[in-house]
Formats: C-alpha cells, structure tokens, sequence
C-alpha cells in the first residue's frame, strides 16, 4: 500500500555534519535505502558549515555509517548506494548568498523537496526566509524540525511564527520522535481496533495509568543544552505529553492528521493545571546525585563536564496528571521519567478495577485488578495480566495471576524494529502529517508546562537529590504511595 505514494525526494539537510544527522538522519537513510524504500530518482544535499567538498563528505558518511551500522546490517552495495545519492555544500545558515546555488542543484527536479533542518531551533527562522528569499521553495515543499519548538509558549509562537511567515501549516512537519516508534502507533491500534479495549477505556473501568520514560544514561555531555531545558522541557513537554494524549484521547473519526490531532488537542486543554496548592501531592523533581549505572561509577549532575555546581535543574520529574472530562474524571495519570534511573525502560501500565463484588480468598482481594503493560521499549510488547484459578485439586478457587503475553519479536518474528527516525523520514516522503505534531499542540503542551515552571519556581525552585542507578528521589515512591497505590517496579 505504501508503493501507491510517489516518495521521490530531494531532501536538503540543513547541519547535516551534526549529532543529529549523524546519529539519527543517514542511518535511517541507509535502511530505507536497505529496505528498496528510497525512489531511485531520490537525491540528498548535504549542508554544513565545514569546508569540504562532496567527495570528503561522502568519505566522511561512509565510514560513519561503517561504524554505526551493526555488521549484520550492513550492506556495502546499499551504502555506496546511499552515499552516492549525496552531494555536500557548505553553507553558512544565515548569509543570503550561499542560498542563491540551491535553485541549481533542484535543476528542475520534480521530486518533493524536503527541507530537513537538523540545526538550533534558533535557526529554523532564517533557514525558511533565506530559502523562500532565494525561490527555492515551492508550495510544495516539506519543512522538517526538529523539538524543542522554543524554550515556553512565548518563544515557540515566535518559532512557529517566523515559520508560517514562509510555510503553511500543512508543510511544516514537527518531529516528536516518539511519534515514529512502532509500539507508539500500536497504541493507535490497541485502542481502536479492539472493541474489547474501547469499552473499557474509561473512568469506570480503569483506576490509574502509570507512564515511565527510564534512562539509565545521564546528560552525555549535552550540559549546555540540558542545563537550561531539564527534564520538564527535554521530555515531559513532548514525549510523555504525547504519550498521555494517545492513552487519553477519544477515538478520532478516521486516521488522517488532523482527526488524530484534533483529539491529542482536546486532552492537552483538558489536562488541570498544577497549582501552587498541589505541588506537594501532584509533583516532585529531582537531580542526580553520584551512583552507579549498569554496574559502572558515575558522578553526580554537578560533577558533569562544563557543570555550574549551583544548577536546579532536575533530571527526574514524576507528576500525578488530572484530565478534567468526563471520561477521566477521577483518574490520576501517574508520569515519571528520568535520566541515571537503573536501566532503559518505556512502558505504559493501564490499572483496571477490581469486579464490583469480590468472591474470593480475602486474603487475595490485593490481586483483584487486571493490568494492561504496554512495553513501548526495550522487549516491545505487551502483557495482559489476568486472574485464573491456581491449577490443582488442594488449590480450591485460590487466584492466582498470570500472563496474556504478546512480544513483537516472537509474535511476528520480525528481525529488527525500525528505528522511529526510518518511519518518520518515510512518512515525510510520503507527505503524510499523521505522526507530526501540529503547532496548537505543541502550544497547548507549552501552557500547562509554563504553569507548571512557574509554580515550581515561585515555591521550591531545588530538586530533590537522588543517586545514580535508582528510580529517582524517595518523594515520588510517597507521591503515588500516599493515594494507596505504588509503581509497578514496587508492587
Ligand atoms: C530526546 C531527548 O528527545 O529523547 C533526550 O532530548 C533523550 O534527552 C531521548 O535521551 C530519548 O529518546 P529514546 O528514543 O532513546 O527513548
């Protein structure tokens, strides 16, 4: 169904020597390349401050990639392949005249162009005036950007604004790369392809919903960016805000963009605002403190290379989210997510409630509620926990509570997960705006994380101190613990 889309691209990306690119952008080029997904008329610039030419950077890629890619992937025809399919400009970002060649290298090319700006956010205004300045653009050119859109609301309109000068919404595709990994778009699935699921989706079925985000890597030396985002702005404000919207929002009357984003928009002007009142049940940061991390010593967040030992910046945040509507009411969202926790874990935990009347052991009524984990990463998959009857004549109607297990890998044998940045450049390709987020989402997420900011720093602006390799400060265990419930890792 896929090949019915015409994906031919020119795709320009603009800091494309950086972290990002490098990291995320060609390897994902190099597996649809792999996979036959790339149009063979599909063509790459790369540009970058550095003054090489095409055949250093196609050097330069190559051997990246060679070091990036796991042997039992890599495939040198489909590399030379992809390398091939590059051509390197330097540019700097903000001077009008290095735009003037780009209209050449397009040579009336047909192919969809993209523009991908891996750079700053502070650069994504001048990119898009120096482009449309020089003609480059067409109505039908795609703008990729990248989070965070601005550092709050007032800076993220001025983003968006300097973009709209240039793009209409329908060309602007904000990545939120959680969007593109395939157990997040299972929740898509799970939730309105199963009827079983869609009628107990409610405030009278479920009781709470816990979403963890678990790094056990620290800032690895991103100080300069991290220090003045923290773990509200890097993660909750995107991430974990999309995650909650997907698990909250009501069905959408179809797939396309806005049907989906519309519903993610409604649950985002419902979520309650944390007021001063609050902060002591319904919030708690924190900041690494040195500990060990998968078996290794590692120092504390003040000890990071180029740290300011006065920093409160918090590297864990754990929250107790409301969503005042009718079918949450009464529901707590329990997020946390943290840097240094003891390993690499996404998951979604929907609690149900126990049956109405229990009729068993009462000595076992602790077991009575179904659980749904959601593994969004490592080992994705999922796992309804259910209640039977323990097997064996001396057993009685004693409960016991077991597995309904489904892992990806084993159910469907696939051999490797794609990596979100392969879906997402493929749906860019496609022109499909389904997993990017719109510029009312990304505003509404940014007005209850102001407030939220806000609060926290007119009352108890200092983290609290964890250590390394642990699920973060003791606050957040009493947080979930003081409404007679714990986190999973707990139970
Ligand atoms: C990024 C954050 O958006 O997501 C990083 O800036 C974080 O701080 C990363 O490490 C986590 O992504 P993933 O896909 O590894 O869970």
């Amino acid at each position: 169904m896929d090949n019915e889309f015409d994906t031919r691209s020119d795709l320009m990306i603009f800091g494309a020597l950086g972290d990002l690119a490098r990291r995320k952008l060609f390897p994902a080029l190099y597996q649809l390349e792999r996979s036959g997904l790339l149009a063979r008329e599909s063509r790459v610039l790369a540009l970058a401050r550095k003054n090489i030419d095409t055949e250093e950077a196609r050097s330069l890629l190559a051997t990246h990639l060679q070091d990036r890619i796991a042997d039992a992937e890599l495939d040198s025809e489909a590399l030379a392949r992809l390398v091939g399919r590059v051509e390197y400009q330097r540019i700097d970002f903000s001077e009008p005249s290095h735009y003037e060649g780009l209209n050449g290298w397009r040579d009336g090319s047909s192919n969809a162009l993209i523009v991908y700006m891996a750079t700053p956010p502070s650069l994504y205004g001048v990119i898009a005036r120096n482009l449309r300045d020089s003609a480059c653009c067409t109505r039908k050119t795609r703008v990729v950007v990248e989070k965070p859109i601005g550092h709050d609301l007032e800076t993220s309109r001025i983003i968006n604004d300097q973009l709209a000068d240039v793009y209409r919404e329908d060309q602007i595709f904000r990545i939120d790369h959680y969007l593109g990994k395939e157990t997040v778009q299972n929740l898509i699935a799970l939730r309105f392809a199963n009827n079983f699921f869609a009628s107990q989706w409610d405030q009278n079925h479920i009781s709470h919903v816990e979403i963890t985000v678990a790094e056990s890597v620290g800032i690895e030396g991103r100080w300069g960016y991290f220090d003045k985002a923290g773990q509200i702005r890097d993660m909750i404000q995107n991430h974990l805000l999309q995650l909650l919207c997907l698990i909250a929002m009501d069905p959408p009357a179809d797939l396309s963009a806005d049907s989906i984003r519309d519903e993610k928009v409604k649950v985002l002007k419902a979520l309650k605002p944390i007021t001063p009142d609050l902060m002591e049940t319904h919030l708690v940061r924190g900041q690494y403190a040195a500990g060990s991390s998968l078996g290794q010593s590692v120092p504390g967040y003040l000890d990071e290379e180029g740290a300011d030992r006065n920093s409160t910046t918090e590297t864990f945040v754990a929250l107790k989210v409301e969503i005042e509507n009718w079918r949450w009411a009464g529901v707590p969202f329990y997020i946390r997510t943290g840097k240094r926790l003891p390993e690499k874990l996404s998951q979604i935990i929907i609690h149900f409630k126990p049956a109405p009347h229990y009729i068993f052991d009462p000595d076992q009524k602790h077991l009575a509620n179904n659980k749904l984990i959601i593994r969004l990463q490592p080992d994705e998959g999922m796992t309804l926990q259910i209640l039977t009857k323990d097997q064996g004549l001396d057993k009685g109607m004693r409960l016991r509570r077991g597995p309904l297990e489904l892992t990806f890998s084993e159910a469907f044998g696939a051999d490797r997960t794609p990596d979100a940045y392969e879906r997402l450049l493929w749906e860019v390709m496609k022109g499909s705006q389904y997993l990017f987020v719109r510029r009312d989402e990304v505003e509404h997420a940014w007005r209850w994380v102001d407030r939220l900011i806000t609060t926290w720093s007119d009352h108890d602006p200092y983290p609290k101190r964890y250590a390394s390799g642990t699920w973060g400060p003791v606050a957040s265990i009493a947080m979930i613990t003081r409404d007679g419930r714990s986190w999973y890792e707990d139970a």
